[in-house]
């Protein structure tokens, strides 16, 4: 017969204070956990005849503490749905201490157009439902234990090399492919390897995401940046200092522009002479809309381009997934800076997406979601056409709007009132970066879901001058 007290209900910790009766106590041991917020709003608690076998108590006892608790209103018992934790046990003052004790904590706005995330809404739950379902129902056992190789599974690390010598051009050899939590884990490791081989700077782009240039610097490097044209970074200005330059060669974060061949060219003769290393963000290669997405810059010389991909556009930043193609030269000291077991990476959610690429998935959502960024992409260019410049619009789940001389900081109070969060584009400039000034704003036009996306752009509009 299987054991009742090992199988049956959920778990419940309590402090029982010692010298007090038995019902007393455990009846305080609640009362308290619900009051303090221990015990979360709507928490089902274990059946009074699971806790008494856990607690070695009569199960009357028990029974009697919680009678005792839903007349004092702290529980509720409902026929069905078991015994919970009253909605009016919510620890008000408390939950607004805490919201108060985090500066900066502020409502989200309403509506967002900032750059940033994909469709929220649009995540494909039923197929990677089912492609859980059927990865982990073949799942070796072995799948579940510490993961010894810690480049990561081979299955995702085969299925990502078929996707990405197909998709994205890339030379993708499933043994130099190391998974990662997300670019900004792989970015982490790379700077860690960098500063272990003596590299002092790197290169960066003038316009680029802070919290990128913070990871590299806070491995005690030092972030150069290169300006930024309409023909993407300037990789024609690349010196002897830099061990490396980070690049988002196919759409360039934020401005939108495509590195050119010539640019592109100039970074890879740059890393063979220097003997640099390119550090390619791949973040949303995906998404091209007027013509062939643009392969990756990988594909000019893998030996010295490290190739850095991430679900956080194509699927959702949540999954925290991403994988970098490594060079031959520079793998074993990405796998030490990784640890020599894979820590880090979810080795069910490696094969539920290795899955979901192998079943044909993957380019199903990409494929739909291109479709749907790029109708929200042409009406926010018709909405806005003749009142500012658009640009960076071929690709990607942002465009740039160039807004007349003067009027930014009233367009940003104007968005402010409307509850819309927008970001300036001088919000990415590196602070000694030379840039003409520019007044600009970068709008997130794969953020909303939905049925936000048309008020988002009224209030856009609404804001514009
Ligand atoms: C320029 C750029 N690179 C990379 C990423 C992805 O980062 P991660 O994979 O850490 O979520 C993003 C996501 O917003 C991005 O904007």
């Amino acid at each position: 017969m299987t054991d009742s007290r090992a199988t049956l209900g959920v778990d419940l910790h309590l402090d029982l204070s010692a010298g007090r009766g038995l019902r007393a106590g455990l009846t305080e041991a609640l009362r308290e956990a619900a009051r303090s917020g221990r015990l979360a709003a709507g928490t089902r608690l274990p059946s009074s005849r699971s806790l008494a076998a856990d607690l070695g108590i009569a199960r009357n006892t028990v029974a009697e503490a919680y009678a005792e608790l839903v007349a004092e209103g702290w529980l509720t018992a409902r026929q069905g749905s078991g015994t919970r934790v009253a909605e009016r046990a919510r620890p008000r003052r408390a939950a607004a201490a805490a919201v108060r004790a985090r500066p900066g904590l502020r409502r989200p706005p309403a509506y967002s157009l900032m750059a940033g995330a994909p469709d929220l809404a649009a995540f494909p739950r039923a197929a990677w439902l089912s492609a859980a379902r059927r990865a982990l129902t073949d799942a070796p056992n072995e799948a579940f234990g510490y993961a010894v190789d810690a480049r990561g599974r081979i299955e995702l690390r085969e299925a990502l090399a078929g996707y990405l010598a197909r998709a994205r051009g890339v030379y993708a050899d499933p043994d130099r492919i190391v998974l990662c939590s997300g670019f900004a884990h792989a970015l982490t490791l790379l700077a860690g390897v960098l500063r272990a081989r003596r590299v002092r700077e790197v290169a960066v782009e003038g316009y680029s995401l802070d919290v990128h240039r913070e990871l590299v610097e806070r491995a005690g490097l030092r972030t150069v940046p290169l300006a930024v044209d309409g023909a993407g970074a300037r990789t024609t200005e690349l010196g002897g200092e830099a061990g490396a330059v980070l690049l988002t060669p196919a759409h360039q974060f934020p401005t939108g522009v495509a590195l050119t061949p010539d640019r592109r060219a100039a970074a890879v003769d740059w890393a063979r002479t220097t003997g640099g290393l390119i550090l390619e963000d791949d973040y949303d290669g995906e998404f091209r809309y007027d013509r062939q997405p643009v392969g990756a810059l990988q594909g000019l010389d893998p030996e010295r381009v490290v190739y850095l991909g991430t679900a956080s556009k194509s699927l959702a930043p949540g999954l925290r997934m991403g994988w970098m193609v490594v060079p031959a030269g520079l793998l074993d000291e990405v796998l030490a800076a990784k640890g020599r077991i894979d820590w880090t990476s979810s080795a069910p959610d490696q094969l539920t997406l290795a899955e979901f690429i192998r079943s044909g998935a993957y380019d199903r959502h990409v494929r739909g979601m291109r479709v749907r960024y790029r109708r929200r992409r042409d009406e926010l260019v018709a909405a806005v056409a003749g009142r500012v410049g658009v640009s960076g619009i071929a690709a990607g789940l942002h465009a740039v709007l160039d807004l007349p001389g003067g009027t930014q900081d009233a367009v940003l109070r104007a968005a402010a009132w409307h509850d819309l969060g927008l970001e300036t584009l001088s919000r990415y400039a590196h602070p000694d970066a030379e840039l003409p000034p520019r007044e600009a704003l970068v709008v997130g036009y794969g953020t909303p879901s939905a049925s936000a996306w048309s008020p988002a752009v009224a209030a856009l509009l609404a804001s514009l001058p």
